[in-house]
């Protein structure tokens, strides 16, 4: 493995996400016919009514992404945990649901386990895991693999982003087995889907942007990341990064939590990041952002055109 002119790891996967995420597209996507395409399963997708999630760190934020997608485009009833607290609290599992590992290294002690616990509670399992020929895989009914290619970097940047994408493409064909999606709404997503690899490079594209952003908020030894939905989710995994890569304590709240008392917190020396992109909650969050604004709190904004042309 070679830097390839980066400063460090970290930074050449983060430059390769629109490579691996159009890679891992194309497995399991059909450019052709416009239609998420999954390999034969084990398992029938339409018999599946309920779905258990189970990952540590970086993996778990992206199932619990997943968790609004099968249930909003699916409608399937979803549970999920960290794999530590999982494999420790013997949960009661009704026979014949599905239960997704996610992991990167497919070697996770806690998320193995997990597996296990889950194969003995007679459940259809399935393994999301980048690296190849790992014990999750051998275990597991079925696996997805992300095509990340090997990720040396310590901090989960593009194993994130192609878990991301495998979990939209396996919540996209749940979702016509289960035929909870209309032609139109399904056509229009996976529309979205194929232009992810070139919209994630309009977004590094921003680099320069993002570093004079950040050195604004530098010396901050705290920092609240908001957002609500998926973009909660994502705040969860942009306050561990902020943590595991700055040093800097941080903490993610659902935007709609933020009045329940850690708005106590805001001052000048605690910025609050705020993901929202302009979807159905995006007015929600806004008047979250507000609300910080009049506590005197500064606030860094990631959205989309259409919210910062609104806020
Ligand atoms: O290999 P795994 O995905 O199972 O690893 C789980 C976590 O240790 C991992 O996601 C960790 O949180 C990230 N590397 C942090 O960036």
């Amino acid at each position: 493995a070679q830097k390839g002119g980066y400063e460090h790891f970290m930074l050449k996967e983060i430059f390769e996400q629109p490579t691996v995420i159009g890679q891992t597209l194309n497995v399991y996507y059909n450019a052709a016919t416009g239609r998420v395409a999954m390999p034969a399963l084990p398992f029938k997708l339409a018999d599946i009514t309920h779905v258990t999630i189970v990952a540590c760190g970086t993996s778990y934020y992206a199932g619990l992404v997943a968790r609004y997608w099968l249930e909003s485009l699916a409608r399937i009833s979803v549970d999920i945990d960290v794999a530590s607290e999982f494999r420790y609290r013997e949960p009661v599992m009704k026979k014949g649901g599905l239960t997704i590992v996610i992991s990167q290294s497919g070697e996770t002690a806690d998320t193995l386990a997990a597996l296990r616990y889950a194969k003995s509670a007679g459940q259809h399992t399935l393994a999301i895991v980048n690296a190849p020929e790992s014990s999750m895989s051998h275990e597991a009914e079925a696996t997805l693999y992300t095509h990340a290619g090997p990720e040396i970097g310590v901090a989960s940047t593009k194993a994130f982003t192609t878990q991301l994408t495998v979990l939209a493409c396996f919540a996209l064909a749940l979702a016509e087995a289960h035929d909870t999606m209309d032609e139109a709404e399904m056509a229009r997503l996976t529309h979205a889907l194929a232009e992810v690899p070139a919209r994630v490079s309009e977004v590094l594209h921003h680099s320069e942007a993002i570093e004079k952003l950040a050195a604004k908020i530098q010396h901050a030894t705290d920092m609240l990341f908001i957002g609500r939905g998926t973009s909660y989710a994502i705040a969860h995994e942009a306050a561990l990064k902020m943590k595991e890569i700055s040093y800097i304590h941080a903490e993610a709240y659902a935007a709609g939590e933020m009045k329940h008392s850690p708005i106590a917190l805001i001052d000048e020396a605690v910025p609050i990041i705020a993901i929202t992109p302009h979807d159905k909650l995006f007015e929600k969050t806004a008047s979250n952002i507000q609300e910080a604004a009049a506590r005197g709190g500064r606030i860094v904004v990631f959205s989309d055109a259409a919210g910062i042309a609104q806020l």
